[in-house]
């Protein structure tokens, strides 16, 4: 069953959704050569935590730590540890927070300094391919069309889908229903309705989008160890189309 929530429940995910948004925010100055994955864990713990708000990954289903962090060739869940960040490098960085039982999730990949020109085309057109598949969101619209619309997009510029990994609901859990794949048929899958709320996460590759799950359990990555990234926004779906629940001004007049 698909959750539809009231106002007060949106406003709560709105709340979260804000908290998710003012965390990458807050990271990002730190995002430079020499900093460890692990020492940007703990500052946005702390920040999270600060905002009367939990880091909802940690302990989740046993994650050890309370963002993601995936660098180059890892696509998701990587565990931040002490890998100290390099120029050139890219890095997605995967943030959940729960205020009040409500989840936000958002995710996004980053530049380390000055990157190479491929990794620039990545980036770029796997956040357009995010909101390629946004705007196909409104009342009466299907799952199959945003994914279908993102595969589209995806493919046009010679970029591999992920297909393992999936966007989904978002509300009281961390995933709910539905699964929001970013590939799919227009016209296929369940119905959106007003007051829906979903994360639609493109994890696209520069080369094959096969992937290999690393020893610890949790690190995914492109198994020909092409560059991935990740761009993920939650949203509401309203009368007219929806609302980005986790991005700054800019976004919400999207
Ligand atoms: N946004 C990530 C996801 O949807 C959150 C993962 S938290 C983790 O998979 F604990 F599972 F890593
Ligand atoms: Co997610």
């Amino acid at each position: 069953m698909i959750s539809i929530r009231s106002s007060r429940e949106i406003d709560l995910l709105e709340h979260a959704g804000h908290i998710v948004y003012l965390t990458h925010e807050y990271l990002k100055p730190y995002i430079k050569a020499g900093i460890t994955t692990h020492e940007l864990d703990k500052l946005a713990h702390d920040f999270i935590i600060s905002q009367d708000a939990t880091p909802s990954c940690l302990g989740y289903e046993g994650f050890p730590a309370s963002i993601c962090t995936s660098v180059n060739q890892e696509i998701v869940h990587g565990i931040p540890g002490n890998r100290k960040l390099k120029n050139g490098d890219i890095i997605s960085i995967d943030i959940v927070a729960c205020y009040k039982g409500y989840h936000g999730d958002s995710a996004w990949t980053y530049a380390v300094g000055e990157i190479d020109d491929d990794s620039k085309y990545l980036l770029e057109h796997t956040k357009k391919a995010l909101y390629v598949g946004l705007k196909e969101i409104k009342p009466g619209a299907r799952i199959g069309d945003i994914g279908s619309a993102i595969q589209e997009y995806a493919t046009t510029h010679h970029l591999g889908v992920v297909k393992e990994l999936v966007g989904h609901g978002v509300g009281t859990d961390m995933h709910e229903e539905p699964d929001v794949p970013n590939y799919g048929v227009k016209g296929s899958g369940p119905i959106l309705k007003e007051g829906m709320v979903i994360a639609v996460e493109p994890m696209l590759t520069f080369g094959s989008p096969e992937i290999c799950i690393l020893d610890d359990d949790w690190t995914i990555e492109t198994e020909d160890y092409s560059r991935a990234a990740h761009f993920e926004h939650t949203v509401v779906v309203t009368k007219e189309g929806y609302k980005i629940l986790t991005g700054g001004e800019h976004d919400k007049s999207e």
